[in-house]
């Protein structure tokens, strides 16, 4: 298994280009189950999650190219319909297949994702939504079994919870569906964004994007003649390495993003006394004279994202006073406060609420990263201690950060990938 070796307490420089996102990229590569054509999509970020997804396609029968940030995924010839436990229990977010996989071929069989090391986790809506769409939801042997003999219909849909990926599978439920649905109390994340826009391109007749209300009007089982597409910027990576910055007290720039993701974040930063510059595709960070605690909130888009609530906790570490940070979307997202703790860091915890009493200096320490974000905290909260860290367990980051090593070391710090 690898791990990274960090020499802490440098300060950084320079520039760093960010990826396309991840939680774009996956709903749009499962979405070509739904094209009568060959689909190019450009600005893939090279991590493992992605990977997986087009090995999960393969598996059903398509085939793909997949060189340089650049995949053509043609799904023609996908005839099998069960995606199976060895995948889907490596990335819930396989269950992106069970909606298309329905509309397209009116059944299949998706691995129920167990429980993660954020929380439960249950995708109750997701099937609650289909059922009304028409289709019979069995749980049997630990697969979701569904069933649609006469296709989807248009239905209205009422989440009663806004959910990102349950919202991206009933989008993709529906443009094969027969006639009208309307997703109410839907996620309006940039991915989700995304993945409406590039369905009404593919001729889908969809209002209210961007809306907590989108209408869909079903092609009643026509496949779609998708355009190429080109995946949005990771509003979390560039996210994560301006808090790289930020915890190193450091001036650093990304490049290749879109600000206006990203501005429940950059308000934040701001409010922690760091000057920004923001271009149209660039946003520079500037040291603080002094850095003050911040009180933050994890909310739906475009509220605070849960995804950025680990890398903000390293950072608070290091504000004079201290910080609140309530987590409101999953039960059990603070695990990296007790990684944070063995570097030096003073966390409360209550409940969803933790109290980061900064500031505080961080030393070199052992840890272990227990999921994808929380992973990319200890290692900013690395970045600031003195001495030598070593984080184990780094499969997390290499689901969702492509060349973490390498982007932080053209920024000037000291990474090295190293095998336990
Ligand atoms: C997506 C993101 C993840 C991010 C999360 C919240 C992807 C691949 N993943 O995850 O990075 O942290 O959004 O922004 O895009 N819920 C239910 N029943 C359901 C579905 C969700 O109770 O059927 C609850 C969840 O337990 C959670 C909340 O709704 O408390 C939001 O979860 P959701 O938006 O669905 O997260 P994901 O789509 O899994």
């Amino acid at each position: 298994m690898d791990y990274l070796q960090i020499v802490g307490g440098k300060k950084l420089g320079g520039s760093v280009k960010i990826s396309g996102a991840k939680n774009a990229a996956l709903p749009l590569i499962a979405s070509t189950i739904l094209a009568k054509n060959g689909v190019k999509i450009s600005n893939l970020p090279d991590v493992k999650d992605i990977n997986t997804l087009l090995r999960l396609l393969e598996n059903l029968g398509a085939a793909y190219t997949y060189e340089g940030n650049e995949a053509f995924i043609e799904t023609s010839g996908l005839e099998k319909t069960t995606a199976t436990y060895d995948i889907v229990r490596t990335m819930r977010a396989s269950i992106l297949v069970l909606g298309p996989l329905l509309s397209r071929f009116g059944h299949c069989e998706v691995s129920l994702p167990g429980g993660c090391a954020i929380g439960q986790r249950p995708i109750d809506l997701h099937l609650k939504a289909l059922e009304l769409m028409g289709a019979k939801i069995d749980i049997k042997n630990g697969y979701v079994l569904a069933t649609a003999p006469d296709g989807l219909k248009g239905a209205q849909i009422l989440f009663d919870k806004i959910t990102v990926t349950g919202t991206e599978n009933i989008l993709m439920a529906a443009v094969l569906a027969k006639g009208k649905t309307t997703i109410i109390n839907a996620a309006k994340e940039p991915e989700v964004t995304q993945l409406c826009q590039v369905l009404k391109d593919a001729g889908v007749d969809i209002e209210g994007i961007e809306s907590e209300e989108i209408t869909i009007y079903g092609t009643a089982g026509e496949l779609l003649d998708f355009k190429p597409v080109e995946v949005i910027p990771d509003r979390i990576e560039a996210g994560t390495y301006l808090c790289a910055g930020a915890v190193t007290n450091s001036k650093i720039s990304v490049e290749n993003v879109e600000p206006l993701h990203l501005e429940a974040v950059l308000s934040k930063l701001t409010q922690m006394g760091f000057g920004l510059d923001v271009d149209r595709d660039r946003i520079t960070i500037n040291p603080a004279e002094n850095i003050k605690p911040v009180k933050i909130v994890t909310k739906e888009y475009p509220g605070f994202p849960t995804d950025m609530q680990a890398q903000f906790m390293a950072l608070a570490t290091q504000a004079q006073g201290p910080s609140i940070i309530e987590e409101r979307l999953f039960e059990n997202r603070f695990m990296h406060a007790s990684e944070l703790m063995r570097f030096g860091a003073d966390i409360s915890l209550q409940g969803s609420v933790a109290t980061v009493f900064g500031p505080k200096k961080l030393f070199g320490a052992d840890v272990m990263a227990t999921d994808l974000r929380a992973s990319s905290a200890l290692v900013l909260a690395a970045l600031a201690a003195e001495g030598v860290s070593n984080i184990h367990r780094i499969y997390h980051l290499d689901r969702g950060y492509e060349r973490l090593e390498e982007k932080l070391n053209m920024l000037g710090a000291d990474v090295r990938r190293l095998k336990e």
